[in-house]
């Protein structure tokens, strides 16, 4: 059956289109773009989207779906449905699980689960090194025939600086862009959150601002020397901003993310001890937040990108000091991204930063709502408020310091490949090929 997609406010950062316009879908493909009320009618599932606004699907390039081995916490089927609860139609799964993703095999099996899911398209990493030690590369030809699209050891920075080298050296090899959890551990010790003003209040240790700085540039000089494919994951220092912005201005192949929480919240937000805050990198000073919003708003940093990084309360319901890092952020992400643009951000700039962005940074095709392109889609609601709790959650986690907190813009429906796949006031389907 068509799918006929009316009234909606369609934005295409691609193209700069923002008007109101229908839809016809036909297959996986968008087949018609035109104005509102000049599509000819004809035998097709009409979806009036009065009031919503249409865009490509979101791609979210940094999601831990904890499979294989953390079930409990998420699986890829779990958390394909938060995604597409979040706008999302492809997400990046990182490879830090348990066992860590590595080999072609492991790659190949989270990509067939996500097939199995049906629902978003689900993309994977491979890891840097075997078992994300530092010691050996992973092999890189093999995770990449399988289907990775990108390798990192993500969780973990790739503590030695020669192996950091060799993938950016190995890495050209296969067109795979390394991607970097920019980290000094030794700087960072055993720090709990930002260190600063608050941590001192608390009486927990600090990780110092630094400790991702000089990871920062480390990979920059690196990718630099190599020539290699760097990509900055959750970016958090105004220093790291200042530095990704010199290296590209000297054209080194560099590109950043930004996750919602770094862009949203301070380490004042920690004030309470609530581990739902409690992530790595920490959440930093309001110059940092600044800088972070200037990057994004300078193309300096290219995608928006969650860090979904779902615990259970084994990990979390726990002393400050005792919790895991990391908060789930696939549902709260879009509306925290408008929150951009009501600040003042143009809207089509926060759209890209999560759409042909994220897609640019991985080699991607570039997301479009245009004739012949992919039906994958996301329609919300800007003003819809709404909160994340039991009922809305589709994660297996609730580590969000977001969890009862009203939130503005809902995500009405998610079309991957030309089928709904998440409806908001309807029964989700769940079973989609593609
Ligand atoms: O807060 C975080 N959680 N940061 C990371 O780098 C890893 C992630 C996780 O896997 O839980």
């Amino acid at each position: 059956m068509n799918l006929i997609i009316q009234n909606g406010r369609v934005l295409d950062p691609q193209s700069g289109r923002d008007e109101a316009a229908d839809l016809l879908i036909e297959g996986d493909r968008i087949r018609e773009v035109a104005p509102s009320g000049g599509m000819k009618l004809r035998d097709a599932e009409v979806i009036d989207v009065k009031g919503a606004w249409v865009t490509p699907g979101l791609i979210d390039l940094h999601v831990h779906l904890r499979e294989p081995g953390q079930e409990y916490k998420e699986d890829v089927a779990s958390g394909s449905r938060a995604a597409t609860a979040g706008g999302f139609t492809s997400i990046v799964a990182m490879p830090n699980t348990d066992p860590v993703i590595d080999n072609g095999e492991l790659v190949q099996f989270v990509i067939d689960r996500g097939k199995r899911a049906g629902l978003c398209r689900v993309l994977c990493c491979g890891a840097v090194s075997v078992g994300q030690k530092s010691e050996r590369l992973a092999p890189f030809g093999e995770m990449k025939r399988a289907g990775a699209v990108a390798v990192t050891d993500d969780g973990r920075p790739v503590t030695n600086p020669v192996m950091m080298r060799r993938a950016l050296e190995y890495s050209q090899d296969f067109d795979l862009p390394v991607l970097s959890h920019a980290e000094d551990a030794q700087l960072s010790g055993h720090g709990q959150m930002h260190e600063g003003v608050i941590s001192t209040q608390l009486g927990l240790q600090g990780v110092p601002g630094v400790a991702e700085d000089v990871a920062v540039a480390r990979d920059i000089l690196l990718a630099e020397h190599t020539g290699g494919r760097l990509h900055i994951q959750h970016v958090s220092t105004a220093r790291s901003v200042d530095l990704v912005r010199d290296a590209k201005a000297r054209g080194v192949r560099v590109t950043a993310e930004a996750t919602p929480h770094h862009f949203s919240l301070t380490h004042e937000a920690v004030m309470g001890y609530h581990t739902s805050t409690k992530v790595n990198p920490p959440l930093r000073e309001g110059k940092d937040r600044a800088a972070v919003i200037a990057g994004l708003s300078d193309g300096t940093i290219d995608a928006i990108a969650t860090d979904h990084a779902p615990h259970s309360s084994i990990e979390k319901d726990v002393a400050f000091a005792d919790a895991m890092n990391g908060m789930i952020g696939l549902q709260t992400a879009l509306p925290l991204a408008l929150n951009l643009w009501r600040a003042g951000m143009p809207l089509l700039k926060v759209i890209a930063l999560m759409t042909t962005g994220p897609a640019r940074v991985l080699g991607l095709s570039t997301p479009a709502i245009r004739e012949g392109a992919l039906a994958d889609l996301a329609i919300f609601d800007p003003a819809a408020t709404w909160q994340l709790d039991d009922e809305s959650n589709y994660s297996k986690s609730k580590n969000s310091p977001f969890w009862g907190r009203p939130l503005e813009g809902r995500v009405r429906a998610t079309i991957v490949g030309g089928k709904v796949v998440y409806q908001y006031d309807r029964k989700p389907v769940w079973s989609v090929q593609h």
